[in-house]
């Protein structure tokens, strides 16, 4: 069955009519052409489809599109502002914490959040932040540096 849905993703509102079933993760890439979003495990594993939903990670290949009618969605296309990368964004950039990239989107989104609630993270509580992320490029050294980094920059 199909329903019309209200989302704000990335700052602008949208209506689309979806099946019921649809999830999260298929309407940003398939409806709203929004391929920043991975689908790693697309079984809640690997954290390589989070994305912000009214500020809060939210994996979206568990996510039914229709649960989250009225919300405000935010993905990696969003980060950038007028051009300007974020600070995660340029940070991840800079300090080497993305090889291949295809866990990059998730992490950043998940690393957002965390400094939306603490602009001065420890390296643990960035740790448990980033938990749900799989990388198996980096090591995760280079990534828990750069999201230090950023919130050097932004605290
Ligand atoms: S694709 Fe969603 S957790 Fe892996
Ligand atoms: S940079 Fe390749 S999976 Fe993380």
């Amino acid at each position: 069955m199909k329903r019309i849905v209200s989302l704000t993703v990335n700052g602008r509102e949208h209506e689309d009519a979806i099946d019921d079933n649809m999830l999260l993760i298929d309407y940003l890439r398939d409806v709203r052409h929004l391929t920043g979003t991975k689908k790693g495990c697309d079984g809640g594993e690997c954290g390589a489809c989070t994305v912000l939903v009214d500020d809060k990670p939210r994996l979206s290949c568990l996510t039914l599109a229709a649960t989250v009618d009225g919300s405000k969605m935010e993905t990696i296309e969003g980060q950038a502002k007028q051009g300007s990368l974020s600070a995660l964004q340029r940070s991840f950039h800079e300090n080497l914490g993305t090889q291949c990239g295809f866990c990059t989107p998730g992490m950043i989104l998940a690393a957002e959040s965390l400094l939306r609630k603490n602009v001065d993270p420890s390296d643990e509580e960035i740790r448990e932040a980033l938990g749900g992320n799989l990388c198996r490029c980096t090591g995760y050294v280079k990534i828990i540096e750069s999201v230090r980094r950023a919130a050097e920059v932004v605290s």
